[in-house]
């Protein structure tokens, strides 16, 4: 029988993740299942502990149960630590081990799939959510001489920043207070895309050197990629590779293989283009 993997999330229909561990698997000559798994949140425990124990091998988390997955598993790595959230779990012998996969997903995008390197570059982190969470820690490796949280919740914003202050400076503040700023690097790590809107930040914070990164993505541009665009933004880019590679390494994790993710990248967006047959 193949090994069982799935995703949990609420809703979770919309994924991409069987599409893409699929064409993993099918690289690599794994031997897998990969389903999705609708679990609203006063079920999503016992459906998670059902799964593994009928021998379940491994899942992704995603909206909104990243940190009570964090609560579930038995051991967290340090990067799922840092972010008090989880995106994937291992069951290794009797022991659920909980990692988070999004903020290396985001590195390796910017920097491998999209050939981007900053130097102490000023960087913008829109959101304070499980995802803004994740992305941190990856994006305070790039040693950015500025480092703004800002969030529609300014206190989230400022929290955020307290649970990261120990790995350098880094702020947080209301997207109001970003007037008389510029940025090198605009990652958007809102919610707002999925209900056709844009972060409320002054136009001022991107010029023609600003590298927006949406982490939404969909058919045709998010409305943050359009947004950057039409301000003249030096690349505008949405959040596909981030998914792929979130995803290699969670397969790598669970498989103990490194699937080449360019083939997969290209099939998805080829997929997700804008025309018949492509699903929003
Ligand atoms: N590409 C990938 O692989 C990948 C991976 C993970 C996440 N994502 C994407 O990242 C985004 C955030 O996910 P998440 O898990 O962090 O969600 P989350 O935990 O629900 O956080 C949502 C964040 O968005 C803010 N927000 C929501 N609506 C907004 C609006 N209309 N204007 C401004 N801010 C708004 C919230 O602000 P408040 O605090 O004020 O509510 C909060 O900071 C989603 O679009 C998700 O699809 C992509």
């Amino acid at each position: 029988m193949p090994d069982s993997y799935a995703l949990f999330g609420y809703p979770v229909q919309h994924s991409w993740s069987p599409f893409i561990h699929g064409m993993f698997a099918r690289q690599a000559g794994q031997d897998m299942v990969y389903r999705l798994h609708e679990s609203p949140p006063e079920r999503f425990r016992s459906d998670v502990l059902e799964f593994f124990s009928a021998g379940g091998r491994g899942i992704n988390v995603t909206l909104p149960h990243k940190r009570a997955a964090a609560d579930l598993v038995n051991e967290l790595t340090p990067r799922a630590q840092l972010a008090d959230a989880v995106n994937t779990v291992v069951r290794r012998d009797e022991l659920l081990i909980g990692d988070n996969t999004d903020g290396a997903g985001l590195l390796a995008d910017l920097t491998r799939n999209l050939g981007l390197s900053f130097d102490s570059p000023r960087i913008l982190l829109l959101g304070a959510g499980g995802a803004a969470r994740g992305a941190l820690g990856p994006l305070m490796s790039l040693e950015p001489r500025l480092m703004v949280i800002a969030n529609r919740t300014a206190e989230r914003a400022v929290a955020l920043a307290e649970d990261f202050a120990e790995l350098g400076p880094v702020s947080g503040c209301a997207f109001g207070r970003l007037e008389n700023h510029r940025f090198d690097l605009i990652v958007n790590a809102t919610s707002a895309s999925l209900r056709g809107d844009v972060p409320l930040i002054p136009i001022g914070v991107v010029d023609s050197m600003t590298v927006c990164y949406d982490m939404a993505y969909g058919v045709g541009d998010t409305p943050f990629v359009a947004w950057a665009k039409r301000l003249g933004a030096a690349r505008a880019e949405q959040g596909w590779g981030m998914l792929v590679e979130q995803a290699a390494e969670a397969f790598e994790l669970w498989r103990g293989v490194r699937p080449d993710t360019r083939p997969v990248l290209e099939a998805l967006k080829l997929r997700a283009a804008p025309g018949p047959g492509t699903r929003p």
